[in-house]
């Protein structure tokens, strides 16, 4: 068991998980809802999130995800909720 933290300009929360998940699919059992205006397909970039901690226990970034996060310019610690998925805990900040 894991957890997934999610925090916003409006508070935070937590998802308990047991498998390996995106940090968007996670965020749907928390309070918080992350934007996704693709789906989760990796086109939008509308859910990109700063981790905080457990950047180690996140998938590496594919070739999708990489090019939308060059096309939105992101920093060393900022991934698309929809394409990093997490086997341990993670936290993270909404943008
Ligand atoms: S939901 Fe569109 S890129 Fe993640």
């Amino acid at each position: 068991m894991f957890k997934v933290k999610v925090i916003n300009s409006k508070g935070s929360d937590e998802a308990s998980c047991e498998n390996e998940t995106s940090i968007l699919l996670a965020s749907r059992s928390t309070k918080i809802e992350l934007t996704h205006r693709c789906g989760g397909h990796a086109r939008c970039g509308s859910c990109l999130v700063t981790i905080r901690k457990g950047q180690e226990h996140l998938s590496p970034i594919g070739a999708s995800e990489k090019k939308i996060l060059t096309t939105l310019k992101a920093k060393d610690d900022q991934r698309l909720a929809c394409q990093a998925w997490a086997k341990s805990d993670v936290e993270c900040f909404q943008g």
